[in-house]
């Protein structure tokens, strides 16, 4: 049984991963520092597969504790989560993104090498494209300045893993998530954002009542119906991807040693257009008010993700419509758990 390493593991992309590596036969071990996850979410997966993964509260910023680790395990590929995501917060405190994201990732790579550890797989996002100029955006549009310090740790966090990767034996995979949506089918698992930073988040709170109304940032711009365009998709497919990610490099099928895929839906939808496929798949009204553009916002985006289907053999499943239905279990639960 191959052992591998989720850091970010107790996270919301990190925790659906770690049920997909048990239920695809992995050993998981679990390294999170709890700065932006609850550890009950280390009960939840266990319940939900029945084998308890191996979880560490380490803080990735401490080279010792890392080495300590990797010295002390059989470590067969990392996937690496653990970072701060949100855009807005990254603006107001950039130091504090550069610092938790890229010494995190550093320590992570450099421990691989003290320890003559392999397969990496990084956790990455379609923000290194900036507003690309045509779509759909595949692994060869041309890379811009994000528009925030949390997109720039993700492009410079790359350009790190090539300079590394040069100089050594290792062989990585970059995955570029477009926009992450839904949770498991229980609905134990989601995008915890007590105070949200993205779409769904925003839309859930507002379902359940916690929120009055969703503000939905801009309605002029040059789309369908004004708002802007992203490319949604379910957190389960991008789940799937990742195991399929370090079965590639395990397997030595990797091409060259430093591979990028782009994980989309291939399909692009209005903010409009998401807020009325809650509202059909969850059989509700969601109030909403236009208000002006948010600071920093692109006008579309959505993936071409042939390249993953081709050599990954991996393309999304999920309907957007029950991604919706299970981002409304998720949030409903989360009321549960609260009383
Ligand atoms: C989506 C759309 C908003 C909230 C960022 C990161 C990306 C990834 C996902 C981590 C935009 C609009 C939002 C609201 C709104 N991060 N919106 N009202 O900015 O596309 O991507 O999060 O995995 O790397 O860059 O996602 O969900 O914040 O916004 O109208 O209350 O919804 O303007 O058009 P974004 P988002």
């Amino acid at each position: 049984m191959k052992n591998i390493l989720v850091t970010g593991g107790l996270g919301y992309i990190g925790s659906h991963t770690v049920i997909a590596l048990q239920q695809a036969g992995f050993n998981v071990y679990i390294i999170d520092d709890l700065s932006n996850s609850q550890l009950e979410v280390w009960e939840k997966i266990t319940a939900i597969t029945g084998v308890q993964p191996i979880y560490y509260n380490i803080d990735l910023k401490d080279y010792n504790a890392v080495s300590v680790f990797f010295q002390s395990h059989k470590i067969d590929g990392i996937i690496h989560f653990a970072a701060y995501k949100a855009v807005g917060e990254s603006v107001a405190k950039p130091l504090m993104y550069y610092r938790n994201n890229l010494l995190g990732l550093m320590n992570v790579l450099e421990a691989m090498e003290e320890n003559q550890l392999d397969n990496f797989i990084f956790s990455s996002s379609c923000t290194v494209y900036g507003q690309a100029d045509t779509m759909p955006i595949n692994e060869m549009t041309p890379l811009k300045r994000p528009e925030s310090p949390y997109g720039n740790t993700k492009k410079v966090g790359e350009e790190i893993i090539e300079d590394f990767i040069k100089i050594t034996d290792k062989n990585a995979i970059s995955l570029r998530y477009f926009n992450p949506v839904g949770s498991e089918s229980k609905g134990l698992l989601g995008d915890l954002q007590i105070i949200p930073n993205n779409l769904m988040p925003y839309i859930l709170q507002t379902a359940v009542g916690i929120r009055e109304s969703l503000g939905v940032f801009g309605n002029d711009y040059e789309t369908r119906d004004g708002t802007a365009v992203r490319d949604y998709i379910d957190v389960n497919d991008l789940a799937d991807a990742h195991v399929k990610a370090i079965q590639r490099l395990l397997d030595g099928k990797n091409k060259s040693k430093l591979e990028f895929f782009n994980l989309g839906s291939g399909t692009g939808s209005t903010v409009l257009e998401i807020v009325t496929a809650f509202e059909q798949a969850n059989n509700l009204k969601i109030n909403y008010e236009i208000k002006p553009r948010r600071a920093g916002d692109i006008v579309q985006a959505y993936a071409d993700y042939s390249f993953a289907k081709s050599e990954l053999d991996w393309e999304p499943k999920t309907p957007l419509q029950i991604s919706m239905q299970t981002a409304w279990k998720f949030q409903q639960q989360l009321d549960k758990v609260i009383e």
